[in-house]
């Protein structure tokens, strides 16, 4: 318990993640969480686990900045390394974790016992819309650079920063 005997006091949430790119699913979590907590740190991940990011550390965090500006009680830093270190450090009391589909819920459930085996924080679940239950940004990332329509995907801004992108790798 992050807090024991004590008044109850203003929640803050993490929500952890690689953001390359952030989709329109991360951004119905994100909406979800700052409706909930008074206070939710996006953390991007300094070293995402997928090989090939398109947008660098600075570039994601700057372009999750842009999409949570008009949530004020949310705010955006990274992290490297455990993210049970960072929420300790941020004294979090839980972390958030979006759910499309049943299956997401069998690794999330032993990184959230992981999690708070290391760090004493609990992980809660938010389903995002299902109208996203089948958008990830490895999947937006991949129907792009063969060409494909992903503007339900992904908001308007992050599209053109991704072809802006593309268009200086090729
Ligand atoms: O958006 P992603 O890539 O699915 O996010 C994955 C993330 C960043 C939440 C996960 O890789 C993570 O927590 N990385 C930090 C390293 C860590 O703490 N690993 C142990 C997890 S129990």
């Amino acid at each position: 318990m992050a807090n024991p005997g004590h008044a109850p006091r203003q929640v803050h949430a993490v929500y952890p993640g690689s953001f390359d790119p952030p989709t329109n699913g991360h951004l119905d979590v994100i909406a979800r969480a700052a409706a909930i907590f008074p206070l939710v740190t996006v953390a991007v991940v300094a070293n995402p686990q997928k090989r090939d990011p398109l947008f660098t550390l600075d570039e994601r965090e700057n372009i999750v900045r842009a999409c949570v500006a008009g949530h004020p009680n949310v705010r955006v830093e990274h992290f490297r390394g455990l993210l049970a270190d960072f929420v300790r450090d941020k004294q979090a009391d839980v972390i958030i974790k979006g759910l499309r589909v049943v299956s997401d819920f069998e690794s999330e459930m032993s990184f959230a016992h992981m999690n708070r085996s290391l760090s004493g924080v609990d992980t809660m679940f938010l389903m995002s819309d299902s109208s996203y239950s089948f958008v990830s940004s490895s999947l937006i990332k991949e129907v792009f650079l063969q060409g494909g329509d992903i503007r339900d995907f992904v908001p308007i801004s992050v599209l053109e920063l991704m072809r802006e992108k593309s268009k200086r790798r090729t």
